[in-house]
């Protein structure tokens, strides 16, 4: 990863409805058009997206500033951004 820092989408999580057996990929590097999911806009940063597995339906609360340490979950860090 080289020591790059990623792009903050935005300082709070993005809430997407999930389905169980659906594999989503969660953009790491903040530069992706369609947050907080990979649109291949990550080609040469040293990014690459993290597989979310949904094991069940929901709603998920995606990282939007990409700090977090639970990722592709927020987990609160955005808050001391
Ligand atoms: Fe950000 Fe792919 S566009 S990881
Ligand atoms: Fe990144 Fe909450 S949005 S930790």
């Amino acid at each position: 990863m080289s020591g790059a820092q990623p792009t903050i989408a935005q300082k709070s999580p993005y809430r997407m409805e999930v389905e169980a057996g659906k594999s989503y990929w969660w953009c790491a590097c903040g530069k992706s058009g369609s947050q907080p999911f990979c649109d291949g806009s990550h080609r040469g940063s040293g990014f690459t997206p993290i597989e979310f597995k949904a094991t069940e339906d929901g709603t998920i609360p995606f990282c939007g500033c990409k700090m977090s340490n639970g990722k592709p979950r927020c987990d609160g860090t955005h808050r001391s951004l």
